[in-house]
């Protein structure tokens, strides 16, 4: 296999993207008001806004989509779906959702209590808007490494600190925390894996207080990577043999099937508890459709079915996560500033390391996520003041998050290195001038503090 190293497939049909000028792009900015969720995809060179359902599909999966039953109860492709998730997962019940985010509200619905703490390593925006609405009060729990932007080195940077979850039970009684979500991996910090002894801990200690596990899987197989090639004793394991073990320390399981699903849209609400099924059946019979598509086409339940697998094969997950690390060592070497190791989606660069002068009141990866789009056309997302900030109850002041950064994902089989290296050539030279940037004014943040990044705009600090 020594020479073996490129990528595992060949491309037989390919999207064209435009190519535009600066000028052209520094209009398009100033029409969003610097908020790439308000650029049109067609101004874009290089899409690393989001890695959720942008991923090339195979051969088999288009196949296969041939092949779906659109029958409204008891379709073919729904069996065939739950036995993929079956197989890859270790649970029987399997309840489709449209998207990750229904299942999170059938599972907030399930799980989250009013006045009670949820508590998790870093809950994603969507469980937790969910649970906020119910009363509920999500608690992030994560290792200290894993708490802000940094270099150093640690490989599970996703774990659950296991004394903080123990001394929030005891502080607050176990009947005053109404479950634990461990998100694998965990995006909010760089896409960074939870081990499994850690997985196993969490559960050893919930259970012990009578408290249910669930698990956010979006990013099933690239954390089921990351345990077989860093963790000791996986070393031999098959990714399917990790997968079922995860899950087997978890009683639910919600999926955002738009990641390692390898699909465009489609969800996954999976538990082994048959009263929790039957109470998942009901919430999405009223929200999403019937129990055996939930929202989904036949068609799509076809290409999640063939695309989990895929997802879990050992060739396909060393091409992607090693295509990650490409890229963040690419930046590593121009110094920049990113978290490392480099998670299983993306690379996350310090913004406040980047662009020291710029104070977090001005947005440095916002103002960072313009500049590459303005350099090279190449679409970021912030992950840090404006995407997780929020405000004093009582005073409205400003509450900055630990974690400052600009998320550049890279979509699943889709872009080749060079469109990396573009990447990296562009913040290479950004970073190169890094001195002469100024931050960003926001003029307009939309109805919701906590959804501003999809609607606010700014203005350049001249
Ligand atoms: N859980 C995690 C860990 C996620 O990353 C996402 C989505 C969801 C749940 C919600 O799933 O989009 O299918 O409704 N993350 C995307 C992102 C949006 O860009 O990180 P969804």
């Amino acid at each position: 296999m020594k020479y073996m190293t490129a990528e595992p497939f060949r491309i037989k049909m390919v999207e064209p993207i435009k190519k535009t000028t600066k000028a052209h792009r520094q209009q398009c900015l100033k029409e969003a008001q610097y908020n790439a969720f308000r650029l049109k995809a067609e101004d874009v060179y290089i899409d690393c806004i989001t890695d959720s359902g942008t991923s090339a599909m195979s051969q088999d999966q288009w196949s296969a989509m041939f092949q779906g039953d659109e029958s409204y109860a008891g379709c073919k492709s729904f069996y065939r779906l739950e036995k993929s998730v079956q197989d890859v997962f270790g649970m029987e019940f399997v309840q489709p959702t449209h998207q990750g985010r229904a299942a999170d509200y059938i599972m907030a619905q399930i799980y989250a209590k009013k006045g009670k703490y949820a508590i998790g390593n870093m809950h994603f925006d969507t469980f937790r808007g969910n649970a906020e609405m119910m009363g509920c009060i999500p608690y992030d729990c994560v290792i200290k490494e894993g708490e802000k932007a940094n270099q150093e080195y640690h490989p599970f940077k996703g774990n659950i600190d296991i004394p903080r979850m123990q001394k929030l039970i005891e502080d607050q009684g176990k009947e005053n925390i109404c479950c634990v979500i461990i998100t694998i991996t965990c995006n909010n910090n760089g896409g960074q894996p939870v081990s499994m002894e850690n997985i196993k801990q969490v559960s050893d200690l919930a259970k012990k207080h009578n408290i249910p596990v669930i698990i956010d899987s979006a990013r099933l197989a690239e954390n089921a990577y990351f345990i077989k090639t860093r963790e000791k004793g996986y070393e031999d394991k098959d990714i399917k043999d990790i997968t079922r073990e995860m899950f087997s320390y978890c009683e639910t399981a919600t999926m955002s099937s738009k990641k390692d699903g390898l699909v465009n849209i489609g969800g996954l609400f999976v538990t082994r508890r048959k009263d929790i099924y039957l109470q998942a059946n009901q919430l999405a019979i009223v929200h999403e459709g019937f129990i055996t598509y939930g929202g989904m086409s036949g068609r799509d339940m076809e290409a999640l079915a063939v695309g989990l697998q895929e997802a879990t094969t050992f060739e396909y997950l060393d091409y992607r996560v090693k295509q990650v690390a490409y890229l963040g060592d690419r930046l590593i070497e121009k110094g920049i500033p990113i978290i490392q190791p480099t998670g299983g989606h993306g690379v996350y660069v310090d913004g406040l390391k980047f662009f020291p002068q710029i104070p977090q009141c001005e947005f440095p990866s916002q103002r960072l996520v313009s500049a590459l789009y303005e350099e090279a056309g190449v679409r970021a997302v912030e992950i840090g003041a404006c995407a997780f900030g929020s405000k004093d109850p009582k005073t409205g002041a400003d509450i900055f998050p630990e974690i400052e950064t600009m998320r550049i994902c890279v979509s699943r089989r889709v872009y080749t290195n060079r469109h990396l290296d573009v990447i990296a050539e562009a913040l290479g030279d950004i970073y190169k001038n890094r001195s002469s940037y100024k931050g960003l004014k926001m003029v307009y943040e939309g109805p919701i503090t906590s959804l501003r990044h999809f609607t606010a705009g700014f203005e350049l600090i001249e």
